[in-house]
C-alpha cells in the first residue's frame, strides 16, 4: 500500500513579519524573491500576532545571519538593496524563520509516480486529457507520445480513468490507480484499467476497475457535442477527436452521410449538427442506444436515422434502388421507421428533448434488427415521397453562416431560431438517388466491405455525383498505399481513381491507421438490375 508519510518535505524558510496593511506593497516589492510553489501562497498568517503577517522569501534567500541568543541580524543580501530600501522606508524590516511540510496532497501524480515505479520507468510527464477550449470547442491534448518506454498510458474520458498498464507494471496496478485517482478526484470518480486485447467484433475492450465507483457510464464533449456512454459496452476512441473533426469539415449543410459502423455517432451527431442528414449504424444494440441518447441530447434526433445491423446489410438495404411500386414500398420501409420516429420526436416539445437520458422513442431494436419487422411495422405508402431534395434545393432551414462553416448547434440556444429539420423532410431523402459521403470506421476490415458497393446503385435513378467513400484502414511498415488500394479496388471490382490517403495515427510502432478517401468509381454503377429484399433482408438481383 501506499505510505503517504514517505512523500513530506520539510522547507525551511525564512520569512518577513509586516504589518498586514503593507502586505500587499511588500510583495510587489519582493517578486521574483517570494516563495514561488505551485499551489502555495507566499503570504501568511503570524501565529504570534493578528497585526502582521508572514511574506514568505524564497528557497534561494538563505542566508539571514544569526546575531546569537535567538536574534536574527539583518542579512537578506540577496535580495537587491535597492528593494530593501524600499521596504525600509516603509517598515521595520523583521525577518523570522518559517519551516512548512509539502505532503502527499501537494505533489502530483507525475511527482508521486516517479517516487513509487521502478527507476527508469518513464511516466508520461501528463496525461492525455480533453481540454476545453473556446467555449464549443474542444480537442484532444495528446500529451503523452506512444513512446515504447511508456509503461502505461492514460486516458481521461467523462469520469473515467482509462488506463493502458504494461505488463511489467501490473504489480503496482492498484497504487498507480490510486495516485490517479487521488490527485484528479473529483474530475475522475472511476479507474480502470484495460486488461488484454480487444477481441470482440464490437472493438469494446474489457476493464477492471481498480479506484473508485465501479460505474463506467459517462459522459464528455467533443467539439461542443455530448456524448452518453458505457465505456465497458460500447466503442469510444478520444484520439479519434482530430480524426471526427477533420472528416465533418469536409461535410457540407444539407448533405447525405451514410455511417456504416457509427458507434456512439462521434461523426454522426456533429454532422447532424452542421446541419447534414444523417444515416448511421452499428452492430453493436448498446452502441445503437447510445446514439439515440447522444442524437436526443444534442438536439438532433430529427436528421440522424439509427439502425442496428450489419453493416453490409445495411448500406444495400439503404441505396439499393427499388423496381416497380411494390418493391419501392419494400425498399423505403427501413427510411420509413426512421420517419416515423423522427415526425414523432419533432413535436416541439423542448422540456423532454432537453431532458438527458430520455430515449426516442422508436422502432424497437430488436425490430430493427430485422426487416420483416420494418415492414410490417411500417405500411407507409411511398405516394407521398418527393423527389430527392439536393443541399441546394435548400430543403434544410437555414443555417446561419458562422454555423453552416462549421459544425453548428442546430437544436439553438434559447431565443434562437430554431434550426432543427422537419421530420416530413428527413422522410424526402431517397438515399438510392444521393448520398455525399459514406464514412466506414472499422480500420481492421473496412475495406473488405467495399463489396457491398458492387452493382448497389443504379445509373438510372442516381442524381448528381457517386458518394465520397472514407474507408478506414491500417497499413503495417511493409505495406504501401499501392497494395491498400489495390485491395480495395479488388473488393469493389473498379478502378479507384484519385485515392486522398490521410494518416490518421500511429497505433503501434509498425501499424498506422489511415483514412482513404475516393469517390465511388462510375464501373460501380449497375446499368438495369432488379434489386429484391426478401424478407431475411437478403439482397437477390433479377437482371
Ligand atoms: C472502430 S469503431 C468506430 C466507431 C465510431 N465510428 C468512432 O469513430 O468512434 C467500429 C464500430 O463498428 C461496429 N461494427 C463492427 N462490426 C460491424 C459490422 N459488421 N456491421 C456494423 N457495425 C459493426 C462496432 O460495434 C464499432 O462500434
Amino acid at each position: 500500500m501506499l505510505d503517504e508519510s514517505k512523500f513530506e518535505v520539510k522547507l525551511k524558510l525564512w520569512a518577513l513579519r509586516i504589518p498586514r496593511q503593507h502586505c500587499k506593497v511588500a510583495s510587489r516589492i519582493l517578486n521574483g524573491y517570494l516563495l514561488d510553489k505551485a499551489r502555495v501562497k507566499p503570504i501568511t498568517e503570524d501565529p504570534t500576532s493578528e497585526e502582521n503577517r508572514y511574506v514568505i522569501l524564497s528557497e534561494k534567500v538563505q542566508n539571514p545571519g544569526l546575531a546569537g541568543c535567538g536574534q536574527f541580524k539583518i542579512d537578506l543580501s540577496d535580495i537587491p538593496d535597492q528593494k530593501l530600501d524600499e521596504l525600509k522606508n516603509i517598515f521595520k524590516i523583521e525577518v523570522v524563520p518559517h519551516s512548512m511540510t509539502l505532503g502527499y496532497s501537494y505533489w502530483d501524480a507525475d511527482y508521486v509516480l516517479k517516487q513509487i515505479l521502478p527507476p527508469g520507468v518513464e511516466v508520461p510527464t501528463s496525461f492525455e486529457t480533453i481540454v476545453n477550449i473556446l467555449s464549443t470547442f474542444s480537442v484532444v491534448n495528446i500529451t503523452s507520445p506512444a513512446t515504447a518506454k511508456l509503461a502505461f498510458n492514460l486516458i481521461f474520458a467523462g469520469h473515467v480513468a482509462h488506463l493502458n498498464i504494461h505488463d511489467e507494471l501490473l504489480p503496482y496496478k492498484d497504487v498507480i490507480a490510486k495516485v490517479i485517482y487521488d490527485k484528479n478526484y473529483p474530475r475522475i470518480r472511476t479507474v480502470a484499467n484495460k486488461v488484454g486485447a480487444i477481441t470482440n467484433e464490437f472493438r469494446v475492450p474489457k476493464f477492471e476497475i481498480l479506484a473508485g465507483e465501479d460505474n463506467m457510464v459517462t459522459e464528455l464533449k467533443q467539439y461542443g457535442a455530448t456524448f452518453k456512454l458505457d465505456y465497458s459496452l460500447v466503442y469510444w476512441n478520444s484520439r479519434l477527436e482530430h480524426e471526427h473533426l477533420r472528416l465533418i469539415t469536409q461535410f457540407r449543410p444539407g448533405e447525405v452521410i451514410c455511417d456504416m459502423f457509427a458507434g456512439i455517432g462521434p461523426f454522426a451527431i456533429p454532422a447532424a449538427r452542421k446541419g447534414c442528414v444523417v444515416f448511421a449504424n452499428d452492430l453493436n444494440p448498446d452502441s445503437i442506444h447510445y446514439l439515440k441518447i447522444n442524437a436526443k441530447v444534442n438536439k438532433v434526433d430529427n436528421s440522424v436515422c439509427a439502425y442496428n445491423m450489419d453493416a453490409r446489410k445495411f448500406i444495400s438495404q439503404l441505396m439499393a434502388a427499388p423496381v416497380g411500386e411494390s418493391n419501392l414500398q419494400s425498399d423505403v420501409s427501413m427510411l420509413k421507421a426512421c420517419e416515423n420516429r423522427d415526425i414523432r420526436a419533432n413535436e416541439e416539445t423542448e422540456a423532454d428533448n432537453t431532458q438527458f437520458g430520455v430515449e426516442v422513442e422508436e422502432v424497437p431494436d430488436k425490430v430493427t434488427n430485422d426487416l420483416e419487422g420494418i415492414q410490417n411495422s411500417c405500411r407507409i405508402s411511398d405516394a407521398s415521397v418527393a423527389a430527392v431534395k439536393r443541399p441546394s434545393d435548400g430543403c434544410w432551414e437555414e443555417n446561419g453562416n458562422a454555423e453552416s462553416a462549421g459544425i453548428s448547434v442546430a437544436g439553438g440556444k434559447k431565443g434562437r431560431k430554431n434550426k432543427r429539420m422537419r421530420g416530413s423532410e428527413l422522410s424526402n431523402v431517397k438515399t438510392w438517388e444521393h448520398v455525399d459521403h459514406v464514412i466506414m470506421n472499422l480500420p481492421a476490415s473496412a475495406l473488405q466491405f467495399l463489396d457491398s458497393f458492387r452493382g448497389l446503385i443504379q445509373r438510372k435513378y442516381w442524381r448528381g455525383s457517386l458518394p465520397w467513400i472514407h474507408c478506414y484502414c491500417f497499413m503495417r511498415a511493409n505495406e504501401t498505399q499501392e497494395l491498400i488500394i489495390s485491395e480495395a479496388e479488388s473488393a469493389l471490382n473498379a478502378c479507384i481513381q484519385d485515392a486522398i490517403f490521410h494518416k490518421v495515427r500511429n497505433v503501434a510502432p509498425n501499424k498506422a491507421m489511415f483514412c482513404l478517401s475516393f469517390r465511388l468509381p462510375e464501373a460501380c454503377f449497375v446499368e438495369d438490375i432488379t434489386h429484391t429484399i426478401h424478407s431475411t433482408g437478403e439482397v437477390t438481383s433479377l437482371v
